[in-house]
């Protein structure tokens, strides 16, 4: 018995610390110190045993047993900590490498143009303000002074909602100006950027979904020398001071009078180019002053109380800073386009 647990303990020992799983470590236990395992085998036959012997044979396998027991738990530690080496080496991470660029984006050059826009008017004490682009025919077209046979409220211009034709998407930014009447306290000074729908095919100059700066004044004493005024600082600040303006009269149901406003063509002075298709001016806004039906149906005396506004398209505003021949190109988020400005 006593040479049988020498040679085990010649050949587990070795075996175990020779052992590179950990898996394979605990096969080991199993066929060293398990129930079947060899120990056991050894000491059943303890029972054939005297009394004298057992004692001495017994406390050698139990110095076996832990002296395997150690080396087991010796060997594990070696294993997890090579392990840890192992996974510690496979997952390096160089902190000091620079990283993987960030694409970074940059503000649409539509909005850069109706940034620019708005801090001219913040500049001059203009509110910025927002409003439905789900609104009522009421607001879009009757408070606006515009007649129910209208063709801008013909079903083939408009986006209705509803059969009986009173929710559309609103075809102007017009209605912010009945919005800002109703909800504030005068004086007002304001624009209000935002999109707007028609039912227009798409093309190169046309989209059903576009974008308009309306813009109002209400106060006492306002004439259209202020308009014009205004409107010519504006210009001014765009496309550069000594900028050439003119005013033609026009038609607008909500103001009167009307006038749209011109700008002589940066490009070629007024001679006529491809950017201004060859008349020398370009149509930038139309404008007037505001009616009296819609002031006093806003609960807005017209007698003490006047005021302008008018009504841009802010496409061709970009389309025309930027140089850029086709609408769609403004909507079509294409990065080789966008990434341009
Ligand atoms: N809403 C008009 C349009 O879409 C533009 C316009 C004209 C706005 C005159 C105004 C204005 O405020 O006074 O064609």
């Amino acid at each position: 018995m006593k040479q049988q647990m020498q040679a085990l303990r010649a050949s587990s020992i070795q075996t175990i610390l020779d052992c590179d799983n950990a898996e394979r470590l605990e096969a080991l236990r199993v066929k060293y110190l398990g129930k079947k395992g060899e120990l056991t085998g050894i000491l059943r036959q303890m029972g054939g045993l005297s009394a004298e012997e057992r004692p001495a044979m017994g406390q050698l396998a139990n110095q076996l047993r832990s002296d395997i027991e150690a080396a087991i738990e010796k060997r594990k530690g070696e294993l997890s900590s090579a392990m840890m080496e192992q996974k510690l080496k496979s997952e390096a991470l160089d902190v000091t490498l620079p990283g993987e660029p960030v694409h970074l984006g940059h503000k649409h050059p539509m909005y850069n143009v109706l940034d620019q826009i708005k801090d001219i008017f913040v500049g001059m004490g203009f509110e910025i303000v927002d409003g439905p682009e789900v609104e009522l025919a009421e607001y879009n077209f009757t408070k606006l002074n515009i007649d129910e046979g209208h063709p801008s409220r013909d079903w083939t211009d408009t986006f209705y909602f509803s059969e009986d034709g009173k929710i559309l998407l609103r075809t102007q930014t017009s209605p912010m100006q009945v919005h800002a009447m109703e909800q504030k306290s005068l004086p007002i000074r304001m624009i209000a950027p935002g999109r707007v729908y028609r039912k227009d095919e798409v093309d190169a100059t046309h989209s059903p979904m576009f974008h308009q700066i309306e813009g109002m004044v209400i106060d006492k004493g306002i004439t259209m020398a202020d308009l014009k005024a205004t409107l010519n600082l504006v210009v001014e600040k765009i496309y550069g001071e000594g900028t050439v303006t003119r005013f033609r009269p026009h038609h607008f149901p909500f103001t009167e009078p009307s006038c749209e406003m011109d700008i002589q063509c940066h490009k070629c002075g007024g001679k006529g180019c491809p950017t201004c298709k060859g008349e020398g001016w370009i149509e930038v806004l139309g404008a007037g002053m505001v009616h009296p039906k819609v002031l006093s149906g806003c609960g807005i005396d017209p007698d003490v109380y006047s005021g302008w506004a008018f009504g841009m398209g802010l496409e061709r505003l970009a389309m025309g800073e930027y140089k850029i021949n086709d609408l769609r190109l403004i909507f079509e988020n294409d990065i080789r386009f966008l990434e341009q400005f």
